[in-house]
């Protein structure tokens, strides 16, 4: 369903009478286009600490037009605030800050930042995981890099969006991949996030197909997010199996012939749909996306047992019941990716959805649990928590809840399940298996949970 405020608040007319009545502007997200090669495009700004030399060494791989400021020994050319041109991208690596007295450089670099920023820039902020540092004012100061880049996300305007990565020591070489992701379009509609990076030993091969030699399952893949899991997977390269229930045939062949995959159609509640899988995967996967997902909302009073059994079995028990299934069998390889479709709501909770937010939530635990185990075989597993995507199932909410939903968030606007594919498909990589145990929510920074 499309945002008929967003369009009209960027329409020339609308524009002026938003402005004039002091209404909130969203902004229309760029969005990454088929075809182009730069994660970049726009002058880049590296600056503050020893990882900032590190970026910097592949910066070209992201962008033609870059600039430094506020770092030592960096080699591009200084950016003066009000003189430099507008920044598509900043990275400040703040991972020195060892007390908080220190922390008075992140005011100074972006101060004059903020005030020249291009539309739908992508701040990304480094740190080192504080968990891991011995000296306790050093740990209160990359702590603190939390709240720091959560406000300022909440302040950026005109689209722009801002990350907190935390780079552990060993994980250096994983940077690449990460600010590909996260200073270019495809994390539109991911702001205020933080996520650790730890060691991986496997990394991309080739840019341009990220994912070419993968063999990727993705369930729920007729429409939505999963159809848009399965289009963005196949772009990377992927040879990708499309799974869904048997009524959903016609839509799982038309796409499966769009972009050259397979389709499996099978319930994945079905008590025999572990088999079944098993026998239609004889040479085992590289990417397993969990993204069927139902809801049945009724406020608890009201719930029923089939409400809550149904929403259980597809959301949380067939996740779980298939992934052990395959890894019993040895059909997930070595540096396989797990990715599960979470929801905001499993963070938040939501009004009506106790047995929706608790399968969500529970997926969470499932990543979080499993990611120690399945590390020794280099396989990492991550919960992806979209916020409001306009999809059939936000659709079909009460008007009210819908609009609530678009603006209550610091993007003021609905995600595309292209953003949520987006993040799938970067959590899918050989170089992501950098992040494991962990949630990235696709929410445009909504309220809610925040
Ligand atoms: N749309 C949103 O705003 C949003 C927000 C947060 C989380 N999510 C999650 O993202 C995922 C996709 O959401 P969507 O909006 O695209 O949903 P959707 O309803 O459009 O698509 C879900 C797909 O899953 C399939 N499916 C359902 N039960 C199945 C079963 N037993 N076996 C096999 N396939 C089955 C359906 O046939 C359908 O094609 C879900 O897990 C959902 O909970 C969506």
């Amino acid at each position: 369903m499309s945002d008929r405020y967003l369009g009209f608040a960027n329409s020339n007319l609308g524009r002026r009478l938003v402005d004039a009545l002091g209404l909130p502007r969203p902004a229309a997200l760029e969005r990454w286009q088929a075809g182009r090669l730069r994660p970049v495009e726009g002058a880049l700004l590296i600056g503050g600490g020893p990882l900032a030399n590190r970026v910097e060494r592949v910066s070209a791989a992201l962008t033609d037009e870059r600039y430094s400021c506020l770092g030592e020994g960096l080699e591009s050319p200084a950016w003066v605030a009000g003189l430099g041109p507008k920044l598509k991208a900043v990275v400040f690596d703040a991972s020195a800050l060892s007390d908080s007295r220190s922390l008075g450089q992140l005011r100074e670099f972006f101060q004059p930042v903020l005030r020249s920023l291009a539309p739908c820039a992508h701040v990304v902020i480094l740190g080192r995981p504080p968990e891991q540092l011995d000296d306790p004012q050093a740990r209160v100061a990359q702590r603190a890099l939390e709240g720091f880049s959560r406000s300022l996300a909440k302040e950026l305007r005109n689209g722009a969006t801002a990350q907190l990565l935390y780079v552990a020591p060993d994980a250096e070489d994983q940077l690449e991949g990460a600010l590909r992701f996260f200073l270019s379009p495809k994390s539109a509609f991911v702001s205020g996030q933080v996520l650790r990076l730890h060691a991986c030993a496997s990394s991309v091969q080739d840019w341009t197909r990220p994912l070419a030699g993968k063999r990727a399952l993705v369930t729920g893949a007729a429409r939505g997010i999963g159809a848009a899991i399965a289009e963005t997977l196949a772009r990377d390269g992927a040879e990708v199996i499309l799974l869904d229930v048997p009524a959903a045939r016609q839509d799982l062949d038309a796409l499966a012939g769009r972009i050259g995959a397979q389709a499996l159609t099978l319930d994945i509640c079905a008590s025999d749909a572990a088999q079944q899988l098993l026998q239609a995967l004889p040479n085992g996967l590289d990417v397993l996306v969990h993204n069927a997902g139902i809801t049945r909302d009724k406020t608890l009073a009201n719930m029923t047992p089939d409400y809550w059994d149904a929403v259980m079995a597809v959301n949380l028990q067939a996740p779980q019941l298939l992934t052990q299934a395959l890894l019993d069998a040895g059909h997930l390889h070595q540096h396989a990716r797990v990715v599960l479709l979470a929801s905001v709501s499993g963070i938040a909770g939501n009004r009506g959805q106790s047995n929706y937010a608790a399968s969500k939530a529970g997926l969470i635990g499932l990543a979080e649990a499993w990611a120690p185990r399945l590390s020794e075989q280099g396989i990492s597993i991550n919960a992806v928590a979209p916020g409001f995507i306009e999809t059939h199932m936000t659709a079909a909410m009460p008007m009210g809840l819908r609009e609530a939903g678009r603006r209550l968030s610091s993007l003021g606007q609905g995600g595309r399940a292209q953003d949520v594919a987006e993040a799938v498909a970067w959590l899918s990589q050989p170089g992501s298996g950098a992040v494991s145990g962990q949630v990235l929510r696709v929410c445009g920074q909504a309220l809610m949970g925040a």
